[in-house]
Formats: C-alpha cells, structure tokens, sequence
C-alpha cells in the first residue's frame, strides 16, 4: 500500500472533485475538509530544522489537550485523525458513514482507510512545523507514515510518549466534554468551559463522546496496549534514528505541559511564539478558524511575489 503516500504531482484540492481524483483526493475525503494550505510559503525554518511530531498515548492521555496547548503558544499546525473522523461522521461522508459504528464501539479503522483520510492533510503540512494527534495508530500506519516522510525528504523529528495511569485516565474520560466542529476539549475538574456546557469561543454547546463510557473505553485501552503500543519498541529502535522519543509522565492537571514545554524548547530552541492577538485560538487544522487565517496568508503572499491562490482558492 506504500504507493498511496507517493507524491502526486498535484496536490490541490479542487472545489469540484473529478472522477479523475486519487485516492487521497476521493470526494468524501475532500468534502469533509476543503483545506488551502498547499501553496503557503515554507515555515521559517528553526535552526534548519522543522518540528515533526507525533503526540502519542493512550486513550484520554491528553493527546488533543496538550496538543492544543502547543499549538496556541508557537507557530504550529495540528492534525487529530480522531477530530478527523468525527467530523467526516457529522457531515456524513462515505468516510464518516464507515467509521461512524467503529468508532463508536471503540475499534481501529482499517488502515488503508485511515490513509484515505490523512494522505491529503499530511501533503499540505508539507514544510510546516506540525503535531499528528492519534496517527499512527499501528506498526502498518508507523511504516507507511515513514515511507511517506521520506519521500518528502521531511523526516520526523519528535515522538512525545505521554505516559498516563490507566486509572488516571477512567475517571477523566467521565469528565469530558468536546466542542465537535473545532475538537476543542474541556473538562468539568481540569479545564472548564466559561459557561458549563457551552464551548469558550464558538458559544456552541458541547457534547459527550459516544465512545466515553466505561465499557467501550476499556476496548479502546485494549486496542492501544495491542496494537498502538508497539509503535513505541519502533520509535526507539535504530530505524528511526532522525526522531527523539521522549516519554512524559504526569498525573496531576498541569504535570506534563511544562516538561512538553521544555522538550520542544530543547529541540527546537529557535521556535517562534503565537502574536498574543492570534494566541487565543486554537490552531488546528479542523478549526474553520484556521483555515481562514491561512486563506489570507495566501492571498498575502500573492500580493507579494508568492504564488497564484487562485489555482486552487475558489
Ligand atoms: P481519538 O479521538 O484520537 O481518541 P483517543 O486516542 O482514544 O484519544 P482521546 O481523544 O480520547 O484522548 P486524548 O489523548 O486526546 O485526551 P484529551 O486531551 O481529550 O480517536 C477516536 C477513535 O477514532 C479511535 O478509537 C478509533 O476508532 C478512531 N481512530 C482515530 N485515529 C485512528 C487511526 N490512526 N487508526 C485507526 N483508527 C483511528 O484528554 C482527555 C481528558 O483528560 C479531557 O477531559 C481533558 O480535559 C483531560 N485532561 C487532559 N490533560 C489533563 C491533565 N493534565 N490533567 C487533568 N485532566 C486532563
Ligand atoms: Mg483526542
């Protein structure tokens, strides 16, 4: 399956899909995610180097809370294959009508689907520092991911293993409240919304998960020990040499993000912080937002001598 992650010689999205689209392009994918970061100019390189991360751990670790967190203090993109796919289930798409029953009873996708779902997304991260919350998922989604990286010659370059209690885990799951359309994550103890039930910056209310209940949860934590964990031996082993895995261990609400704070800084110690105007939001690429401050990147870049949006801006 390793040629789904080749580099297509194009990768825009067109508004109108055709029938002549890859895979990675189908319409269900597209429509779920119109996306214009393809075009942006390249990420003002840290030190030479670009921050490729994976943040991984299990079920409820903290993988969406912490991601966002980075994401709102430096410059950097974040892709949650679960924010992912629970939006291509909202909007209905073949996607979303496949992964709706999985999902909801706490099993992986196939593989080939999940590429389905990412492929695209990861072209367009392309020279962008980013987080991948929730991929890979197995052996077979690390190897191809690998594959695809190299192709690009964009290696990875940080894999965050948090390291959660399961017991710790349960009773925060039972606390969750999600925004859906954007992935933001509360929490009644840790972090709440302003106004219980309703998200901070949208006023749209909140919901439950489907899959937060004690009895799917415990599959969900089977399928990481089973299949998500062996990720880790393949981390540290000599094959991935480019990336740093670094193991974060935490219990209590703010533990892990200032030693997160401090292992991205050590990497990456040249990395730019958000403006405060735009630091309030969460940047992630299924927030509308996002997608709006890029949009006018783009056009800020045409105005100078970038390329032309309106090869793939409609
Ligand atoms: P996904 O949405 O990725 O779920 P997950 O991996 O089970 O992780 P969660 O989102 O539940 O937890 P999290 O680690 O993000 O924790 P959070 O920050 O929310 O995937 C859902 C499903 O999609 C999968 O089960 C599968 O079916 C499918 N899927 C997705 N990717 C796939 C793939 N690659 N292949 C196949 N299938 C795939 O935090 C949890 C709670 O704890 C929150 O309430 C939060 O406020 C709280 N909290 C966080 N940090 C702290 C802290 N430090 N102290 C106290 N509370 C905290
Ligand atoms: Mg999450």
């Amino acid at each position: 399956m390793t040629f789904l992650f080749a580099r297509a010689p194009s990768i825009r999205i067109a508004p109108i899909p055709t029938a002549a689209r890859s895979i990675s392009h189908s319409v269900s994918v597209s429509k779920a995610l119109p996306f214009y970061l393809n075009n942006l100019r390249s990420t003002e390189q840290n030190d030479g180097k670009v921050l490729r991360m994976l943040m991984f751990g299990k079920p409820g670790a903290g993988k969406g809370t912490l991601s966002a967190r980075l994401v709102k203090k430096y410059d950097i993109l974040s892709l949650s294959t679960g924010d992912l796919l629970r939006q291509h289930i909202a909007e209905r798409t073949e996607v979303g009508r496949q992964a709706e029953e999985i999902v909801a009873q706490g099993n992986l996708l196939p593989d080939d689907v999940m590429l389905k779902v990412v492929a695209s997304k990861l072209e367009s991260l392309n020279n962008r520092h980013w987080i991948l919350d929730g991929f890979p998922r197995t052996l077979g989604q690390g190897k191809l991911l690998d594959a695809h990286l190299q192709n690009q010659n964009a290696p990875l370059s940080l894999v965050v293993n948090l390291d959660v209690a399961d017991n710790v885990i349960l009773s925060r799951i039972s606390d969750r409240w999600v925004h859906l359309p954007s992935g933001r994550v509360y929490n009644m103890s840790y972090n709440r919304p302003k106004v219980d039930g309703f998200d901070d910056e949208t006023g749209e209310p909140l919901t439950r998960r489907p899959d937060d209940n004690p009895e799917i949860f415990s599959r969900r934590l089977k399928k990481f020990y089973d299949s998500t964990s062996p990720l880790l031996a393949y981390y540290a082993s000599s094959v991935n040499k480019s990336a740093r895995l670094v193991t974060l261990q935490g219990e209590t609400s703010d533990e892990i993000w200032p030693q997160l704070d401090a292992a991205v800084r050590r990497s990456f110690p040249s990395i730019r912080e958000r403006a405060s105007s735009i630091a309030q939001r969460r940047y992630s690429l299924s927030d509308p937002f996002t997608m709006e401050q890029e949009k006018r990147a783009i056009k800020r870049a045409a105005a100078s001598d970038g390329p032309n949006p309106s090869n793939f801006l409609n």
